[in-house]
């Protein structure tokens, strides 16, 4: 079987980020399955209904379209304030129009979080999975990826932890179990 695609968001812009971190750590663990394309999301301008729709911004169109051209997508959110972060909503709000029809709608999304705390951004992992049903997306059916402590878990830009990359690998891994159903199911719409 071919490689799936899949598109990696990351919620953090910074250089040093581990939600960024944890997206390449699983790029390496599955490469041999799945090529996970990181999409940066600094570009992107904040949501302005005037400007979306046939003339939006090339970033937005560019997000839109790797959106579409991905199997399914990947989400590495840290938490803010209990919450997912302004630029992830953001994205997401790009993403999501037309709504309900969007390039979204009917995506496998694998979401995860992370904290240094011990919540391990469980807060704003419920935050996004409310988010994207909102898109009519397929969040996975798979007990939440959750990396507590994480500052213990990445070191150097690489998630070392073994329990905490198993589990998220496992997780992956039932994401490309559903675009393989999906396509059994639809195998026009797979191709597409
Ligand atoms: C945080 N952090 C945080 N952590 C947490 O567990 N719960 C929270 O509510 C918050 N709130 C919060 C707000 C803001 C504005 C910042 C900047 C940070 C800490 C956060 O988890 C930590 O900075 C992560 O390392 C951010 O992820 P990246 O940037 O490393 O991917």
């Amino acid at each position: 079987m071919s490689r799936r695609l899949l598109l990696g968001l990351s919620g953090s812009l910074r250089r040093g980020s581990v939600s960024t971190a944890i997206l390449k750590s699983l790029a390496s663990a599955v490469s041999d399955r799945a090529e996970l394309r990181i999409h940066p999301l600094g570009d992107l301008p904040l949501y302005n209904g005037d400007e979306d729709g046939e003339h939006a911004p090339e970033s937005v169109a560019a997000l839109k379209a790797a959106i579409a051209d991905a199997e399914g997508v990947v989400v590495a959110s840290p938490e803010y304030n209990y919450g997912i972060s302004g630029v992830l909503k953001n994205a997401i709000d790009w993403a999501s129009r037309p709504a309900y029809a969007s390039v979204l709608k009917g995506k496998p999304v694998l979401i995860i979080s992370s904290s240094p705390g011990l919540t391990g951004g469980v807060r704003a992992q419920a935050q996004a999975r409310q988010t994207f049903a909102a898109t009519l997306s397929r969040v996975i059916a798979h007990p939440e990826v959750v990396i507590t402590e994480v500052y213990q878990k990445v070191v150097e830009g690489a998630l070392v932890d073994e329990t905490a990359l198993a589990f998220t690998t496992a997780a992956l891994d039932a994401l490309l179990a559903e675009i393989a159903l999906l396509a059994e199911a639809e195998p026009e719409a797979a191709l597409a």
